[in-house]
């Protein structure tokens, strides 16, 4: 994956526009499992995640709940930290936009860089702006005068605005992708991103009039105006880190960053403004982006917009956070769209957690415990060369693939020999068995340990201390 013992990882800043949906709930995930996988390989790792607040889309939101924009925020960033606790996401820190001491200097100091490299001209400027996107869009992307992806009439503005010169940043962007400096994860959005340069990126509106939007950081040396979006919530990334702070330690301990985990919707802010803002500013760019794909609820683009969201808290409830992060591991493939239905979810945990796992676990703790077998102390942790690639290719799903046989194996083991039987008229070969048994349960363990930490933490506990789980680790559901 990475040299160094340095690890950092970032997932998207999330709008806090409404609840995250299992859509939201797959990026940050995702990351949680490589950060995990990170940690296992002795990475010191810095995990980063957080909420994008100076929003339009926020201020609607708040607007249209009845509520003041501040207060709105801070109860659903509670609800994404309650979720985020659920689901064991293993964050350093979760970042708000809104914190001016957090944030706000990073993210001026940065636009003071690129002000000094020359990359900033006033211009007067008309245009669509779709506020779901918090972008101008061309009349090109409209169907019957809607952006599709939200829905709703774009609204026309007319503004004088800091543009930045984006455009002059084309070829070296382009490069550094080429030469793999800056890798891009998988091939096909990287082929994606050098379609879009090899057309040649535009430069883009920067700033907003600060009376036309009421969230934002002021912009340095001119109050007139406030900070567009995307240059404020990309600065996250580093701001966290105390870049443009008092303290730079996290800075120049960990940029720049191994990986941006990131959906394929913002693949083009990321390494179009992103990486431009960087290269004007003199700093030097991310190792790689992971692009995800979506998650599709009958088909379709799980979104608010659509209707068709899960709400990642009622599969939690009635199914366990592990559950959850299992099914996100195995059935979504990072690189292609996956779908996900409360009804394929039930058969998934029936099938593969209940029956699977869990009866494994039991099967063989049950038959050592009976037979007075503990696990022998000699056994060497070593994850199966085809798990540690699956990973160090960013395909959890194949990581999960080789866990579920060994689960397949080990049932078959106890099929083909039965020690529970053999144990009447061999007991010295069940017993030898049953040991075996016991180590292919550790090692499956020790493999969960990413994927399913506190599966993963149990097992090894009912291991050590040989003993049976009181209940089933996943009790069947009818
Ligand atoms: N705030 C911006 C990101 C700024 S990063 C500097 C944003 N926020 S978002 O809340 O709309 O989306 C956050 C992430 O969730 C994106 O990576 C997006 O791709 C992801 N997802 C939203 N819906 C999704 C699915 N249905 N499936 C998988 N991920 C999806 O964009």
């Amino acid at each position: 994956m990475s040299e160094g013992t340095t690890f950092y990882i970032t997932t998207p800043i999330f709008y806090p526009n409404a609840n995250l949906h299992m859509g939201h709930a797959y990026s940050t995930t995702l990351s949680d499992i490589i950060a995990r996988y990170q940690r296992l390989q002795g990475k010191e790792v810095y995990f980063l995640t957080g909420a994008d607040e100076n929003a339009g889309t926020v201020v609607r939101a708040a607007k249209k709940a009845g509520q003041e924009t501040y207060m709105y925020l801070d109860h659903i960033v509670a609800n994404f930290k309650d979720l985020f606790s659920k689901l064991e996401i293993s964050y350093d820190q979760f970042i708000r936009t809104s914190d001016e001491t957090a944030h706000w200097s990073g993210a001026k100091e940065l636009w003071n860089r690129i002000a000094k490299a020359g990359d900033f001209e006033k211009r007067s400027y008309e245009g669509l702006y779709c506020v779901g996107h918090e972008s101008f869009i061309t009349e090109k992307d409209l169907v019957d005068g809607k952006c599709p992806d939200h829905n709703e009439v774009p609204q026309f503005l007319k503004e004088e605005n800091y543009f930045f010169k984006l455009s002059k940043y084309t070829a070296n962007i382009k490069e550094k992708i080429e030469k793999g400096e800056l890798e891009i994860v998988p091939q096909t959005r990287k082929n994606e991103i050098l379609a879009l340069l090899e057309r040649g990126l535009e430069d883009v509106s920067f700033s907003r009039p600060a009376d036309k939007v009421s969230v934002g950081i002021p912009i340095p040396n001119d109050p007139t105006q406030k900070m567009y979006v995307w240059c404020d919530a990309l600065a996250n990334y580093i701001s966290a880190l105390g870049f443009g702070s008092g303290d730079p330690t996290l800075y120049e301990k960990f940029w720049p960053a191994d990986v941006h985990v990131i959906g394929k919707d913002i693949l083009r802010f990321h390494a179009g403004i992103w990486l431009g803002m960087l290269l004007s500013a003199g700093l030097p760019l991310p190792k790689k982006i992971l692009v995800h794909s979506f998650i599709t609820s009958g088909g379709k683009k799980m979104s608010k917009t659509l209707g068709n969201v899960i709400d990642p808290q009622q599969l939690i409830g009635e199914y366990g956070s592990e559950a959850v992060r299992y099914y996100l591991a195995r059935h979504i493939s990072p690189f292609e769209d996956g779908d996900l239905t409360v009804e394929r979810f039930k058969e998934v945990y029936n099938g593969e957690l209940a029956n699977g796992i869990g009866n494994l676990v039991s099967r063989v703790l049950k038959m050592a415990v009976t037979n007075g077998v503990a696990i022998p102390t000699e056994h060497h942790e070593i994850l199966p060369l085809q798990y540690s690639e699956a990973f160090d290719h960013y395909k959890i799903n194949d990581a999960c693939e080789v866990i579920w046989r060994k689960i397949q194996e080990a049932d078959k083991h106890i099929q083909d020999k039965q020690p529970f039987k053999l144990i009447k008229t061999n007991p010295e070969e069940a017993k030898k068995d049953i040991a075996l048994l016991l180590v292919d349960v550790w090692k499956i363990a020790v493999m969960l340990e990413p994927l399913m930490p506190s599966t993963s933490a149990t097992i090894q506990t009912l291991l050590k201390e040989n003993r049976m789980p009181e209940n089933p680790l996943f009790p069947r559901k009818d």
